[in-house]
């Protein structure tokens, strides 16, 4: 870095190269050791490292006060060099010590591991938090991203516009945050979920690539990987094919992984959902590891065993002694609690079969004939000490329970080498019918193009219609999604029609949206990936609020400023607002 200033220097770059020369570093107070009454060895930290001062003026120097330190390079003593320490092979000595602020003794040593330190006070202290290694190079990880995505997205004709963060309520899932307007008592504004519909607008508006590092904001339960507020790299291309939106989408993905990891990932594979579902049981399928699952509903088409016999889908896992010896030799207890596990997750039972040698362990044994079992094992590849666990049910429930198993059993954590990318294509349009009115619920949002060879299944089998939409799942995490979008209005007519929204409720709900489809829309797709995901992960961290600066915790609360904190009356009575009493609570 340049010198300021303050400061030629910054402490994390000093080598023996720079011995003889006159620096002036500023920053913080580190540990200190004294050796004697006027001899002091102090750490000086800036953000980019620490170096080692020899201070023998009895300045008083403390715990994270801020300074400024003038003196000479000068090799270590012989024998007190410091490996450990990119500066490890130099002091500075000569010091003399300018105290630019003092500081007060801080919560917590900013040179104790991350996880020595409860995370509620790190969060009410992040300021202090952020001074530390693990901050510091998560936040600078973070940067690189963005700072890759902007220049790829750049150099292939993406346009960045920011888009409103008031707008109306809009029907794309998750729970919105409102803010009550003083003007309109009792009309709200809707924070943005995505900038979904404005960048549909824009294609409308002739942009024709679009893109936006872009918060959101959703008003969810809050996980590892969810919080109120995220980053998006969002986009959207017109006169574009699938494959057109996920090459570009990959290109800024892989950018950005190369740029924090040095190593360029390999091409994205692509699956489809049916094959995601039938392989791994779920729509985010982590590569990382086997234990697939394996169709046993022909092993069983005659069965006499009650729990099988018209099941819809029969799928089992084999787990094999080979690879997890500690879950294939699974006791009663453990092999009891997988049972109830698969029943919370939705299935009627799980049927578990220890392979002995030749012979079969399993209450369930007695109830297969001889064929079935060997079909079994054949089926499943299973070897002497393997356990086999196997759901019947609809296909969709089989699929969900074993993918649930298979990651409980298989699944390292999500942060763990190597990284697998894998696009899912072919989403259902439509995942179930409402039970209430019956009509088919949205697998995303509404404006997701139908797959154009299943659009004869619309009135009759919609549930069996594929959309033109597509993740991006990284690790067995949903790092982003997209669709190719309806730019046709009669067929968003059709769709709402489906859905249940007549094209007078359409228009009353969405005739912002409709109505500049009927000027001229062009066809077009897009894109969003979560950025904290992939930050979080390329940084090698189980949570996302590593790589946020100042996130919220679980509970969905700020302990820095207290936030959500309650307001005043007047500024309620502006608002047209009243507080009810809060529910209660049952
Ligand atoms: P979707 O709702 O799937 O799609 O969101 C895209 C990506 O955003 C990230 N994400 C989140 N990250 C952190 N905390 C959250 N609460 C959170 N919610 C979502 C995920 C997710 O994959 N407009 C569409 C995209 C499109 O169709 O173009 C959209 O927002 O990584
Ligand atoms: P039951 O006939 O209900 O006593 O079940 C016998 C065994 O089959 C038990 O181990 C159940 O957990 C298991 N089981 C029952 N229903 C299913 C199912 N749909 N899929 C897999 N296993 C099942």
């Amino acid at each position: 870095m340049k010198p300021t200033a303050m400061r030629t220097h910054m402490c994390g770059e000093l080598r023996e190269s720079d011995i003889g020369r006159q620096v002036s570093l500023c920053g913080w107070v580190g540990r200190r050791r004294e050796h004697g009454e006027h001899l002091a060895f102090v750490d000086l930290r800036d953000h980019t490292g620490i170096i080692q001062c020899v201070i023998d003026t009895g300045a008083d120097v403390r715990s994270e006060y801020v300074v400024r330190i003038t003196g000479v390079v000068r090799a270590r003593p012989g024998g007190t060099a410091n490996d450990a320490l990119p500066t490890g092979a130099v002091e500075v000595g000569e010091c003399a010590v300018e105290i630019l602020n003092v500081a007060e003794p801080p919560p917590f040593p900013v040179d104790a591991r991350a996880d020595d330190v409860d995370e509620a006070i790190r969060l009410k202290h992040r300021y202090i938090d952020i001074r530390r290694e693990r901050m510091q190079r998560n936040l600078r990880l973070r940067a690189a991203i963005n700072s890759a995505i902007r220049r790829e997205m750049e150099q292939n004709g993406f346009l960045e516009v920011e888009t409103p963060f008031l707008m109306p309520s809009t029907p794309e899932g998750a729970r919105e945050f409102l803010v009550p307007s003083r003007k309109e008592p009792g009309s709200f504004f809707a924070l943005p979920q995505s900038p979904q519909l404005w960048k549909q607008l824009l294609m409308v508006s002739g942009v024709d690539r679009y893109y936006q590092i872009a918060r959101c904001l959703r008003d969810e339960d809050l996980r590892a990987d969810r919080q109120y507020e995220f980053m998006q790299l969002d986009a959207e291309m017109s006169f574009v094919s699938q494959d057109d939106v996920l090459e570009y989408i990959g290109r800024a993905v892989v950018a950005a992984a190369e740029a924090v990891t040095g190593e360029r990932p390999p091409e994205i594979e692509r699956i489809t959902w049916r094959q995601a579902m039938e392989r791994f049981g779920v729509d985010k399928p982590d590569l990382r590891f086997g234990l697939e699952l394996t169709e046993l509903t022909h092993v069983f088409a005659g069965t006499e065993f009650k729990a099988f016999a018209g099941a819809g889908s029969i799928k089992g896992i084999c787990v094999r002694a080979s690879e997890y010896p500690e879950a294939a030799a699974f006791g009663r207890n453990k092999l009891d609690a997988l049972t109830d596990r698969a029943k919370k997750i939705g299935a009627k039972g799980l049927v578990w079969i220890k392979v002995n040698g030749a012979d079969l362990e399993s209450p369930v044994a007695k109830f297969l004939s001889d064929s079935e079992k060997s079909s079994l094992i054949a089926a499943m590849g299973a070897g002497d000490g393997d356990l086999i666990l196997i759901v019947a049910d609809e296909w969709s429930t089989t699929c969900e329970v074993l993918g649930q198993l298979r990651n409980d059993i298989g699944r390292p954590p999500v942060h763990e080498g190597p990284y697998r990318y894998v696009w899912v294509t072919e989403f259902p349009l439509f995942v179930g019918l409402d039970k209430t009115t019956g009509k088919p619920v949205p697998g995303h949002h509404p404006f997701c193009h139908p797959h154009p060879d299943d659009l004869a299944l619309f009135e009759t089998d919609p549930l069996g219609v594929r959309a033109l939409a597509y993740d991006l799942v990284l690790n067995g995490w949903e790092l982003g999604s997209g669709s190719i979008r309806i730019h046709e209005p009669a067929l968003q007519r059709r769709v709402f029609n489906i859905l249940g929204i007549d094209d007078a409720e359409a228009d009353k709900r969405f005739g912002f949206f409709l109505q500049p489809f009927r000027f001229g829309a062009p066809p077009h797709g897009g894109f969003a990936f979560g950025i904290d995901r992939l930050a979080a992960i390329l940084a090698g961290e189980e949570n996302i609020r590593e790589v946020i600066a100042f996130p919220k915790t679980q509970s969905g609360a700020d302990p820095l400023t207290n936030a959500p904190t309650p307001v005043d009356a007047k500024h309620l009575a502006e608002l047209g607002l009243r507080i009810l009493p809060p529910p209660a609570s049952s």
